[in-house]
This record gives C-alpha cells, structure tokens and sequence, in this order.
C-alpha cells in the first residue's frame, strides 16, 4: 500500500511519521510544493520541532518514509491521499476575518483530478468547514472523474508540543465517509491502518458532515475552557480569590474536570481562534445569529486577555514604558513548539512597542528573524533568559517553557532595574519566593 499526504505540515508531518514507524510495510511520501520545507525534512534539522519526531524520522527516512517536491507523481502512484494543507482565515473578500481560505484545498483538488486515473481514497485531514468534501466532490466531478475518488475526513486531533505522544496514543481517532457500498469499504480501509496500534475501540466512525463538525466543535469546546477560566481570573484579582486555587477546586469535580483549566495570556495556536470563526461564520452563513454571538465571546474574551495583561504591565511600570527594557521570556504560542501562530506574545509585544518600550525576546525555539518579522525590526533577541533580563525593568512569561522555570531568578534580580518587576503570564513560578528575593511580581488571577 502507498500513502501520500500533501502538506508536510505541522499535521503532515509528524502523522506521516507515525503512520511510518507504525506501519513498515505501507510506503508514506509527504509531498510539498516548498522546496526549502522539503529541504528541511530531509535534512538534520527538521522545519518544526515536536519532541520525540527527529527520532522517528530518522528512523524511517529513505526507508518507508520519504519527503519530496514531486507532488504529482507520488499522488499518482498513491492508494490513500492525505490532503494536509493549511486553511488560514481569510483576510479578504466575502467571509474575511472568519471564513477559512480554501483556496489551497481547491489547489489539491485539481492536482488529484488532473494527476490522477485510477481509483483513490482523498481524505481530508486539514480542519475544513462543514461541507468541505462536496466543494472536493464538486471539482473532480468537473473533470469527469468524481466516480474514481472515495472521500473521507480524518480530522486530526493532535496538540503541538505533544504531537508524537498525542499520535501513538490518540484519545479517539475519527473517520467520516459515505454510507454507501464503497464509502464503507474505504472507511474501512483506514479504519485497517489505524488499528494496527490503536485500539478499534477508540475508532469512531461517522458521516462525513459529523466528522467535519466535530473537529471544530472540540477545538471550540476546549477554547471556551480556557477563555471561562480566563474570564474568572479578572474576577479573582479583584476579588482576593486565586484563579489557581478555584480551578483546582472545580477541576475535581468530575464533571468538570482538571485539564484546559490553566489560565494564561490567553490561548493561540493555528486552531482554536481560526476554528471558532469558521464556527462563528457557519453559523451566521445558516441564519444562526444567537449561535454564532454565542461562539464569538470566547474569541473576545480571548483578546481581553491580552490586554488586560498588557495594561497591567504598563500600570505596574508607573503608566509608562518609554525607553523602558522589557524582557520577554516565550514567544511560541505553546512550549515544546516553535510554532508561533497567533501566540499570545505577538499581540503583547506589539501593544508595548507601541508604549515605547525596548523589547528584548528570548524564545529557546523561534528563529529571531521570525519574531522581528511579527513585531518590529527594532525587537532585540537574546540567546539566553538572563541576557534578554540583564538591565530591564521588567521580565514577562509568556511561553511556559520548563526553562523558565528552572531559573536562577536570584541571578537575574541582580542585573535588573530596580525596582525590577515580573509578570508570570503563565502560572508556572512561585511568586512568593520571587517576592523574597525583592522581585515586585504579579501573575493573572491573584490579587
Ligand atoms: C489544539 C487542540 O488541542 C488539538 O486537539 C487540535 O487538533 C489543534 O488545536 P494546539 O493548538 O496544538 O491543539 O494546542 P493546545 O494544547 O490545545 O493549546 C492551545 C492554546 O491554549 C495554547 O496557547 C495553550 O497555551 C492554551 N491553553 C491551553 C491555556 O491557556 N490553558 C489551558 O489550560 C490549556
Ligand atoms: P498545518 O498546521 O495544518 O499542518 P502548515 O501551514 O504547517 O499547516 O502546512 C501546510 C503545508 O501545505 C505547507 O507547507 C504548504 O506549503 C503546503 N501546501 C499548500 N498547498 C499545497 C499544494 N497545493 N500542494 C502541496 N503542498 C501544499
């Protein structure tokens, strides 16, 4: 059997590896229109970090596993095509600001039907809107060749940051197909390359429209966590209640339950924001207005997180930041990722440029032309927390790398401004040991 998935992504990638290492017999060729992604793949310094997948990769690199620009003629030779590309929100047009680009969707569409002439299973495993696979059906069927291709979302429900954990051990793994005949036939199919090391217990299979909304449904479950728990931080700095202490509580109710309780500086990543607004833009698109208003309060919520975290940084620092040094410690929307798609620190960062503050980022995975590229040519990058803190006024936490937490924050007291500041945007550090060691510092959700 041969996979080829299209997109050699943060999905792709890392899926197609997994399906690799599980799976010897099956040839898995990620293909990519970009050559220097490809590039990359193929050599000792992968284009996304993600613990655990250099080794799988080179692993089964130029065995079962191969990453190449020769888009069309692996697709060809392919039994099972992985379509994985990005579905970024639109920024023009009809939908802009909500709707999902499905431009490069379309673009593989065409590619299949015009590569290909034998029979093939498509799926989907990029998040798509609902309805997504009839706009796939439509442009085979215009090259007469809608008969030839099966259909199916796999969404794909990995985290970054734990994506190889996530893939070897999925929670659940969801395939939608068609109920007839030969839909089932290729449901099962894939249901037959899962199994060999996941449970069929935790295979669910759906519809095709149920497969597709369901991806955006969890992602927008789990956003509305984090923006319910971040909502009731403002409520307990104003309160004297601990936002910490209130998650544990409700967390151990098993109804609730602990995970996605964590307050930060509010949620980032490619999914959660741009799956709401696919969510919020569906809604809108059926008559649902209540249900899309609904939905686009976690998104607001998320954005007042940010400011609320940024506003306490400028009134902490006496209302100004002019030739101030800030140092800004993560700027990965998550740990464990280089990923830095719509990242909390983005935002932030920009909001205190704006101030007039001097800002110096240390990220241990982020290219530094990357973070000048989504702030300012004026950032500063540092190689190391205590550089980036060496003379500022004030250290800012926005990524929980275990790093940062291991600091010597004694250390880098000593070569701060005084009075120095900390804003632990994460939760990860103890402030009253900060506090001792003359740090005035300051975390979301305490008094
Ligand atoms: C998410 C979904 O978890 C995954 O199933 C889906 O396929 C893709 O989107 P990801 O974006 O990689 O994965 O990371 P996730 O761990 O979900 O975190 C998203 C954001 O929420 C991060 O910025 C994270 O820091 C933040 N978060 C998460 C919190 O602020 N608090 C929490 O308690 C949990
Ligand atoms: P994700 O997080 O969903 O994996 P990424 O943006 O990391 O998204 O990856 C999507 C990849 O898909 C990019 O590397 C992009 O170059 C690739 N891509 C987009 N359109 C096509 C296409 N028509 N053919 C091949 N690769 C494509």
């Amino acid at each position: 059997m041969k996979i080829c998935c299209i997109g050699a992504g943060y999905v792709g990638g890392p899926t197609m590896a997994m399906i690799a290492k599980k799976c010897h017999d099956i040839d898995v060729a990620v293909v990519d229109l970009n050559e220097e992604r490809i590039a990359a793949w193929n050599s000792d310094c992968l284009p996304i970090y993600e613990p655990g997948l250099q080794e799988i990769v080179e692993e089964r690199r130029g065995k079962n596993l191969t990453f190449s620009t020769e888009v069309k003629s692996h697709i060809k030779s392919a039994d099972i095509i992985f379509i994985s590309v990005g579905t970024p929100t639109k920024d023009y047009g009809i939908g802009a600001g909500q709707a999902p680009e499905l431009g490069y969707i379309e673009g593989c569409a065409r590619m299949i039907a015009e590569a290909c002439d034998g029979p093939k299973i498509v799926i989907e495993k990029s998040t798509v809107p609902v309805r997504t696979a009839e706009l796939v059906k439509s442009v085979f069927d215009g090259y007469n060749k809608g008969h030839l291709f099966e259909i199916l979302s796999n969404p794909e429900f990995l985290a970054e940051g734990t994506a190889i954990t996530d893939l070897e051990n999925p929670d659940r793994v969801l395939i939608g197909g068609d109920s007839t005949e030969s839909g089932k036939k290729a449901v099962q199919t894939v249901v037959d390359v899962y199994n060999r090391w996941v449970p069929r217990e935790k295979i669910i299979t759906t519809n095709v429209w149920s497969s597709e909304l369901s991806k955006l449904v969890a992602n927008a479950f789990l956003a509305q966590r984090v923006s319910s728990i971040n909502a009731i931080s403002a409520v307990c700095e104003v309160s004297g209640a601990d936002v910490e202490e209130v998650a544990n509580a409700i967390g151990m109710d098993s109804r609730i339950g602990p995970k996605f309780l964590k307050s930060s500086v509010g949620f980032g990543g490619s999914c959660f924001q741009k799956d709401i607004l696919n969510l919020v833009y569906l809604s809108g698109h059926f008559g649902l207005p209540e249900v899309a208003e609904y939905w686009r309060q976690v998104i607001t919520m998320n954005e007042y997180q940010r400011k609320r975290f940024t506003r306490k940084v400028i009134h902490s620092l006496f209302n100004t930041l002019q030739g101030k040094r800030i140092a800004v410690l993560g700027f990965a929307f998550k740990k464990d990722t280089n990923d830095t798609r719509e990242s909390a620190a983005i935002y932030i960062c920009r909001d205190l440029l704006e101030e007039g503050a001097d800002i110096v980022v240390y990220d241990p995975q982020v290219p530094a032309e990357e973070i000048k590229h989504l702030t300012s040519d004026s950032t500063k990058i540092a190689n190391s927390a205590e550089e980036a803190a060496k003379d500022a006024h004030a250290v800012l936490i926005l990524t929980e790398w275990d790093e940062f937490v291991a600091l010597d924050y004694a250390a880098i007291y000593k070569d701060m401004v005084k009075p120095a500041h900390i804003f632990d945007g994460r939760n990860i550090l103890d402030l009253e040991k900060l506090e001792s060691i003359g740090f005035k510092a300051s975390c979301i959700g305490k008094s």
